[in-house]
């Protein structure tokens, strides 16, 4: 199974990356697995070391989907990383071994601190749809226009009829991305 997190990793100058991954556990330990190029690949690569949040603040997802990084975090307490803010919990790993694969290597971490912070709220519809929805923009360079308003056209439903503030805050910064990609293709057509 696999389950979408935030992996929080510390630049080289000691600020915070912030990068959703999903994460799977396997052989007892977390399996974080990064393409190529990538800062949260660089980091843990140097550190040796990150922190899984796991959040249903859907707007850090949509945020760093859309360039918006600046989520407030604070210090881990065994490793050197920092943990978001809005972690209903988080768990801090150090990568045991990195299984080198040229698209995506995978790091096997081992967990050194487990903390919950507040309680499980329950599954929200809209939720799910702008999570969704930030993997079709993450897709926008591989997926057709028709293929990502098909998709869009269904999540919509979910986010009219179940979200709260953040999430349609979410889902308007995607739909944004979205005809800012399109804006940037159809200049770039014209232009040519
Ligand atoms: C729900 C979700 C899950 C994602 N999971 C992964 C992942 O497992 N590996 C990955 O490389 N990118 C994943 N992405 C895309 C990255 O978050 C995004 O490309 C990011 O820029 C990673 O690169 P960075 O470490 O350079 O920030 C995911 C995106 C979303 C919205």
């Amino acid at each position: 199974m696999i389950h979408e997190t935030i992996v929080t990793t510390l630049n080289a100058d000691g600020g915070v990356h912030v990068a959703p991954m999903g994460i799977r556990e396997a052989e007892g330990r977390y399996v974080i697995a990064p393409f190529r190029p990538s800062t949260t690949l660089e980091n843990l690569q140097r550190a040796g070391c990150a922190v899984i949040n796991l959040t249903d603040d859907v707007m850090i997802f949509a945020g760093c989907l859309t360039g918006r990084y600046d989520w407030p975090t604070r210090p881990a307490s065994r490793i050197a990383g920092r943990l978001l803010e809005s972690a209903l919990a988080h768990i801090e790993v150090e990568v045991e071994r990195c299984v080198e694969e040229e698209l995506r290597p995978q790091y096997f971490c081992r967990v050194v601190h487990h903390a919950s912070h507040r309680p499980f709220a329950g599954f929200n519809r809209a939720q799910a749809a702008v999570l969704e929805a930030a993997i079709l923009v993450s897709r926008l360079d591989r997926l057709s226009a028709d293929k990502i308003d098909g998709e869009l056209d269904y999540l919509r439903i979910a986010v009219e009829k179940t979200a709260g503030e953040r999430e349609r805050i979410a889902w308007a910064w995607l739909l944004e991305r979205i005809e800012q990609h399109r804006g940037a293709r159809h200049a770039e057509a014209v232009g040519s």
